[in-house]
């Protein structure tokens, strides 16, 4: 067991890797070489890398995919994914091609507010802490007009301050409940550092009111955005007459009921509906990563309003009716096209470029867009031919690859798994058979 390190943030990078190599690799070298195999050559580039977090030893590289053929409210997209499952993109692909000509994808905006909270705790008379909060209001407000100078020119800011009494859940807890429109940004930095504004204020407000006593004991717990944003709501849509649906000796009518049953049962079963959801997640994530985004705030706010009524739900609902079968999903998606590593990242910048430098609403559309084909994709294989036939094939590479296969030996096995059920045994003893 090695000893505990101390100022270790302070050593170079090369000081950083030989004590880990020194410590907990196997081959301290054979380690030292991997980790140095995925620098960057160009210095500059990689020293934009290193600073992106505290002690980078090396970049982490995905595959960034493109899916192209997406007509979303009538104009193309080739639309970037970072994602390491095999399936994911060519699933894209498949049903951007699919919807091509159905009249393509419809996507819209619902809403774009995002909120955060201040966390108090009061234990006095509720009524005393509302009538303070009456009068410091407009004074909470006015002190955060410097930080949101910019954000108002631009049209956007603090949308409102309410203060939520919530003393049934919990004794003692109230908070100052903050809407914003923050337009292009994703907003973070902006909420939190407004709210910790509106904290620092309202503390030194009570310091000089009468209606706040030392027995009410108020104090600031801590504040924060929130992550959960059932008010920045996108929704995306595609529909076709059910007779268009026809395939893999289905009738239109018979894949759209199978279909939107698959739905329903993911509406119904928490099981199924999380599985259902991580799908439509493969199509969002790929793309929330590949636009430099905040994929661990999405994942949050997505799952939880999944359950926002109470039970985990699926995010995508389907319906046939008067021989029209449509496919829609609704979901909250904070998400920005300015700001952290939008404009840092080169890779991040020209996915962007790949997009037509989208705002943050058209964004949003993009991804509702990507985790809705994703679902579809996902959909149309279960209830027809099964997942495993497209994944093993996709899969496949990965073992060959892991096989040590030769170009000509990958060659030779995807022709021979053109016909054969893939599987690691079948792909070794294909390999053996090839082998002298
Ligand atoms: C695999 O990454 C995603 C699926 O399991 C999604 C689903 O079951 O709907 C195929």
């Amino acid at each position: 067991m090695s000893t505990p390190i101390s100022g270790f943030s302070k050593l170079s990078k090369s000081q950083k890797i030989s004590w880990l190599a020194e410590n907990y690799f196997n081959d301290a070298q054979a380690g030292i070489r991997v980790l140095q195999q995925y620098w960057n050559s160009d210095q500059k580039l990689q020293q934009l890398h290193d600073e992106f977090i505290e002690n980078t030893i090396s970049n982490y590289y995905l595959p960034l995919g493109v899916a192209p053929n997406f007509a979303i409210n009538d104009k193309m997209y080739a639309i970037p994914m970072a994602i390491e499952e095999s399936s994911v993109v060519a699933a894209a692909s498949n049903a951007a091609k699919f919807w091509l000509d159905k009249g393509g994808f419809k996507a819209k905006v619902i809403q774009s507010v995002k909120n955060g909270q201040v966390h108090l705790n009061f234990y006095g008379d509720s009524a005393r802490l509302e009538a303070f909060f009456n009068e410091v209001k407009p004074t909470l407000l006015a002190d955060c007009e410097s930080i949101t100078t910019n954000m108002r020119k631009r049209g956007g800011g603090i949308l409102d301050l309410e203060l939520r009494n919530k003393t049934q859940e919990l004794a003692g807890y109230y908070q100052l409940h903050a809407t914003f429109e923050t337009l292009d940004a994703m907003g973070a930095n902006f909420i939190n550092s407004c709210l910790e504004q509106f904290a620092s204020s309202l503390l030194r407000e009570a310091a000089k009111s009468t209606l706040i006593t030392e027995e009410d004991r108020l104090e600031v717990v801590m504040s924060i955005l929130s992550n959960y944003v059932p008010e920045c709501i996108v929704r995306a849509e595609v529909s076709c007459p059910v007779n268009e649906l026809a395939q893999a000796g289905m009738s239109g009518q018979e894949f759209a009921t199978k279909f939107a049953r698959a739905v329903q049962i993911a509406q119904t079963e928490v099981r199924r509906a999380v599985t259902h959801n991580k799908g439509i997640m493969n199509g969002i994530d790929a793309v929330v990563l590949a636009t430099g985004n905040d994929f661990r705030a999405v994942e949050a706010g997505v799952h939880a309003y999944a359950s926002k009524d109470g039970h985990y739900r699926s995010l995508t609902h389907a319906a046939v009716s008067d021989g029209v079968f449509r496919f829609w999903i609704e979901i909250p998606l904070a998400i920005g096209t300015v700001g952290g590593l939008t404009k840092l990242h080169p890779l991040v910048k020209l996915c962007f470029e790949m997009l037509g430098n989208p705002g943050a609403k058209e964004l949003m559309q993009i991804m509702a867009v990507a985790g809705l084909a994703q679902n579809f994709a996902a959909l149309r294989s279960l209830t027809t031919t099964g997942i495993q036939k497209g994944h093993m094939k996709m899969h496949l590479m990965n073992i060959l690859n892991q096989l040590e296969a030769t170009p000509q030996e990958k060659e030779a096995a995807i022709e021979h798994f053109k016909a054969n059920t893939v599987s690691h045994a079948a792909a070794v003893s294909f390999l053996e058979s090839l082998r002298p």
